[in-house]
């Protein structure tokens, strides 16, 4: 019997794990009138903390603050559900935080997020003792608040006309977010708004165009990036429109943090702007050795906010841009770009919030193979990554960010946030020698079952090949597939056509194939749940032989038809095509017309490019592309369809004997979920399947025809 209980206690694995377990031995049997809180203000618990001391005849919880008691009742509840009410192990929790301020961010202004699925993210967040939830209400695309004195910034603001022709968007009135912050306060979370300037604020510009320097009408903004259309400090009227909004703001938020944004403001505009080289002039920013004297007006305009903030009792925080032209006195300081702005604010005695995109903390980031995962803005950071990174120097807290660019639904939204949102909350808490990846990992399998049973999506890793993943794998003799996972998960696999499941072969070692076959392959939970399914074809080929012809010139011919295409069938038979004209190479297929930030009004094209490839010796070659297709031989080796094409998704290979073989390329010049093809770097990468890196399909490799 002891010997299970001890069993028993070490099965529990606590999320985020708590500072100190100590093991008492036997177990206490679930009796709500043997379960005690108690709140004790001179108790010597930090903050947050709780001591939760479970014995075989009750259980005490102590704490010196109300979050204290409400991070044991949390604890306290996992221990209940790993264990069982029967047999709840005896043991002795000391726990505190590491960090006070435990972060989560969302950004419903890219795309929209109702209020029932903010509070489901909320709920589960604070399950993990995450205590903050920063909550970006405005950018380019949409300004997602209600400010009663300005009610063009939700009529005209938080709508925008997409390219397909819909409408997205949507706010929350007043109401709602009072009901947010309580249902937050509620469950010890305190909501920071972010209300950005003088940069992301097209929307609230589109409304009051006279917020920008030229104060022009502007039209819906339906791309991303980072536009020059900002709010003009030249003018009082700024300044004005951001007293009212903060005023109306503040009485909403009872938290003692506003979020002024401050990040990416283009400054093009200003240095042209009379008004704002007349603020300039008379606040005396000239250029010092490291400030431009826009980046000083920015520095200027953020101090007067520090100013109107405390005017309603609140603090500022804002994004790292803002320690350029100099710190506003009292500012704290989101690091996002790395920690260097993070520790330069520290040296300057400023507290710090670390979020450094490429260290983990930017859940909009690839979690697995970008070959295979849904379209993300790019980096790398993996529940591994997001799970190693420890701040360098000591700061006040930690935030996980999910920027919504390419999130198209609430679903896709939940894959990027879980399990990775749980490695925020127990890096943010947990102190760094309780860390322990594989049983973290085995934290996270029980934290998705409670996902799982409230309709919740999270992210279950496929398989992936080594070098990137492709799912058309040409081989001359035999193939050897390897796969590897980003957390430590066993694959299942079959070989027959059918789907596999939870009892199927478990793959072991690299698979190899001497003939045709179709592989189907997946990872499975500890909890027998399959994630999405790879469909793998496996096709023994002969080299394709190589054409006996002269070739031309290096190059492609390439012809185009103007219009605005999503695929390729939508090209109308009837479409003008001009006659095909020399390019030097692939690069310039996407760049025929000019681009403007968001692209509207300029031209949109379809264009072919065709010529021959010579292929540098005989081997399986592996193509990438985000080239709407790639067509070798005749055949179609790639076909990206009508996704978002900002990285490639269907790479494939085919079996080629050296010399010259007939190569087709179609780009389609368009917009799809906010993404400009125009932005793409027109390449084909090509590798020999035995190599690592992919080479770019350059010119000298291009011929055109005789
Ligand atoms: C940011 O990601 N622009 C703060
Ligand atoms: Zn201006």
């Amino acid at each position: 019997m002891r010997v299970l209980v001890i069993i028993l206690v070490m099965m529990v694995r606590i999320l985020p794990a708590p500072v100190e377990v100590q093991e008492r031995g036997g177990s206490f049997r679930y009796d709500p009138s043997k379960v005690e809180f108690r709140l004790d203000p001179k108790a010597k618990i930090p903050s947050e903390g709780y001591t939760l001391d479970i014995t075989r005849t009750r259980v005490r919880a102590v704490a010196s603050t109300p979050a204290g008691l409400f991070y044991a009742a949390k604890t306290l509840e996992q221990i209940a559900d790993q264990a069982g009410n029967d047999a709840i192990p005896c043991m002795k929790i000391t726990d505190y935080p590491r960090y006070s301020w435990r972060g989560f961010h969302v950004d419903p202004c890219r795309h929209f997020q109702s209020v029932e699925d903010l509070k489901s993210m909320i709920d589960i967040m604070a399950k993990y003792k995450i205590n903050t939830f920063h909550w970006h209400l405005t950018d380019d695309q949409g300004w997602r608040i209600e400010i009663k004195k300005y009610p063009r910034l939700t009529s005209i603001g938080a709508w925008r006309t997409e390219w397909d022709g819909g409408v997205h968007g949507g706010y929350y009135s007043q109401e709602e977010i009072k009901d947010i912050v309580a249902y937050a306060a509620e469950r010890f979370v305190t909501v920071v708004p972010e209300i950005e300037m003088p940069g992301h604020a097209v929307a609230a510009v589109r409304a009051y165009p006279e917020l920008s320097c030229t104060g022009e009408p502007v039209g819906s903004f339906s791309t991303w990036g980072s536009p020059d259309i900002v709010m003009c400090p030249g003018k009082e009227t700024m300044f004005e429109f951001l007293d009212d909004v903060i005023a109306e703001v503040s009485a909403l938020f009872p938290g003692e943090y506003i979020h002024i944004g401050g990040d990416e403001c283009k400054k093009t505009r200003w240095e042209k702007c009379p008004a704002c080289q007349a603020r300039i002039k008379a606040e005396g920013l000239e250029r010092t050795a490291d400030a431009t004297p826009e980046e000083r007006l920015q520095s200027y305009a953020v101090k007067r906010m520090e100013g109107i903030l405390a005017k309603y009792g609140k603090k500022l925080i804002g994004w790292d841009e803002i320690l350029e032209g100099g710190l506003s006195p009292n500012a704290t300081v989101m690091s996002w770009r790395g920690e260097k702005g993070g520790i330069a604010a520290a040296e300057q005695g400023h507290d710090v919030i670390m979020c450094p995109q490429k260290d983990g903390m930017y859940l909009d980031h690839y979690q697995g193979d970008p070959k295979i995962e849904p379209e993300t803005i790019s980096g790398d950071n993996t529940l591994e990554k997001v799970y190693s990174y420890n701040p360098s120097i000591p700061v006040k807290g930690l935030q996980g960010n999910l920027w919504s660019e390419y999130i198209y639904s609430e679903a896709q939204r939940q894959y990027m946030f879980y399990p990775r949102a749980f490695a925020i909350a127990e890096i943010a808490w947990s102190l760094p020698q309780n860390k322990d990846f594989e049983a973290f990992c085995t934290a996270v399998d029980r934290a998705c079952q409670d996902l799982d049973a409230r309709g919740v999506n999270y992210h279950i890793p496929m398989p992936e090949q080594p070098g990137g993943s492709y799912d058309h794998v040409a081989f001359l003799d035999k193939a050897t597939l390897e796969f590897s996972t980003t957390r430590p998960m066993r694959m299942v696999y079959t070989l027959d056509g059918s789907e596999p499941t939870a009892t199927s072969a478990t793959y072991e070692k690299p698979l190899e194939f001497s003939k045709d076959a179709t592989l189907k392959i997946a990872c499975v939970t500890s909890f027998g749940k399959l994630g999405k399914v790879r469909t793998i074809t496996v096709e023994k080929q002969g080299p394709k032989p190589a054409l006996a012809v002269e070739a031309g010139e290096h190059g492609l011919n390439l012809s185009t038809t103007y219009g605005f295409f999503l695929n390729w069938e939508d090209i109308p038979a009837t479409a003008f095509w001009t006659a095909p004209f020399a390019v030097e190479g692939l690069k310039e297929i996407p760049k025929l017309e000019p681009t403007h930030y968001n692209m509207m009004g300029l031209n949109f094209y379809a264009a072919e490019a065709t010529g021959y490839v010579n292929i540098p010796k005989d081997g399986v070659y592996v193509f990438s592309t985000v080239f709407d297709q790639l067509w070798i031989d005749g055949e179609k080796l790639i076909d990206n369809g009508a996704e978002v094409k900002k990285h490639s998704r269907h790479d494939s290979s085919v079996a080629l004997a050296k010399g010259l073989h007939p190569i087709k390329v179609r780009f389609l010049s368009n917009v799809q979920g906010g993404w400009t093809t125009a932005r793409n770097r027109g390449e084909v990468l090509y590798r020999r399947v035995e190599e690592k890196d992919f080479h770019t399909l350059r010119t000298d490799r291009l011929y055109r025809p005789l």
